[in-house]
């Protein structure tokens, strides 16, 4: 018997993510993103996010069946990111699983929005070795995982204590009047910049633990670019831009290969948003080598939210037998792994 046909639906931040997984392979996909209504406000507006998951969810599950060639009677099972995330925007995919759950009258599945950005990685490279390490970085969280089971067993390691690694390209990026999203710009800026003009600190460097801050790195940002304006000094964005990232990419890839080697593991993933960062994966695959490590990053459109994460992480949990959720499945803006 053919592995089950998995609908995921994905709304927990700006974008309305819909596919179909079966095992391993992923069928077919849409996603639509809300991040052009955000652009004018700096960063994601809540409200606004909800509207739009509203707008864009059936026509999305549409266009993932389309792109799957199925119909919504091949379904087998509905997973649905139930946490973290935005409150209103996580109801609304939540709602909508429900509805094609119950229409469908097959099992509903609340899964975590972390582990599947951990999950979707066995679409590209095939089943994930156990255990694997998993750094997650995005606009809006930064995680390591100790992965022993997708389904069953994930362990947290450690979290950023203040701003995610993403939220600190965008509110640096503001800094530098660069645009928003501010990842790609300051990756673009700081390959032509020099990484040593100037040494930012390193939040939670060698403090022996896995957790992460980047607010004091932002406040130095700002410092500097303070103290140029009113020193009359031109801004050299590019320099400040690969001195900000090398702080950045540094203290994630010592702390994740540093977790690996801690715990014996021999395989690092590396996911969300940030994990298309030129940087980070030069220096990632340089210090994984070093360590004997193998470094799994899933292509860019796998990294960033959508519905193909939480399609790969139902199959999973489906496979390992897990009962579903019943109707009454409640979202959870901080649900833990
Ligand atoms: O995973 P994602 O699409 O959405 C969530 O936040 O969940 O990640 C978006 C974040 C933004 O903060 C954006 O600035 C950052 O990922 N980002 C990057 C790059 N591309 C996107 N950060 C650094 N370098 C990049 N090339
Ligand atoms: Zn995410």
């Amino acid at each position: 018997m053919s592995e089950p046909l998995i609908l995921g639906i994905e709304s927990s931040c700006d974008e309305t993510g819909v596919a179909l997984v079966r095992g391993c392979e992923l069928l077919g996909e849409s996603v639509a993103s809300s991040v052009d209504q955000h652009v004018r406000f700096g960063g994601v507006v809540p409200e606004v996010a909800s509207r739009a998951h509203l707008e864009a969810m059936t026509p999305t599950v549409r266009r993932a069946l389309d792109s799957a060639g199925a119909k919504l009677s091949d379904v087998d099972a509905v997973a649905v990111t139930a946490g973290p995330g935005l409150a209103g925007a996580l109801l609304v995919g939540v709602s909508a699983a429900k509805a094609y759950a119950m229409a469908l009258g097959k099992p509903l599945y609340g899964v975590n929005h972390l582990v599947g950005h951990v999950a979707v990685d066995q679409l590209e490279h095939g089943p994930l070795p156990k255990p694997s390490i998993a750094l997650l970085v995005s606009g809006g969280h930064t995680s390591l995982l100790l992965v022993n089971d997708l389904a069953t067993d994930v362990v947290s390691l450690g979290d950023t204590v203040d701003d995610a690694a993403g939220e600190a390209y965008d509110k640096v990026a503001r800094l530098l009047e660069l645009p928003y999203p501010g990842g790609p710009p300051i990756d673009q800026a700081a390959q032509r910049g020099d990484p040593k003009a100037m040494r930012f600190p390193r939040g939670k460097w060698g403090d022996g633990t896995y957790d992460f801050s980047f607010s004091g790195l932002k406040t130095a940002v700002a410092r500097h670019v303070e103290d140029a304006e009113r020193r009359g000094a031109p801004l050299v964005v590019a320099d400040i831009a690969a001195a900000f990232q090398e702080s950045v990419v540094d203290v994630l890839t010592r702390k994740a290969v540093d977790a690996c080697v801690e715990h014996g593991v021999s395989t690092l993933v590396i996911s969300g948003g940030v994990a298309a960062n030129s940087a980070l994966r030069v220096l990632a695959e340089q210090r994984c080598q070093e360590a004997g490590i193998e470094l799994r990053v899933p292509r860019p459109r796998l990294c960033t939210d959508n519905g193909a994460m939480i399609a790969a992480l139902g199959a999973e949990v489906v496979a390992a037998g897990l009962p579903p959720s019943t109707l009454d499945l409640a979202t959870d803006t901080s649900l833990p792994v």
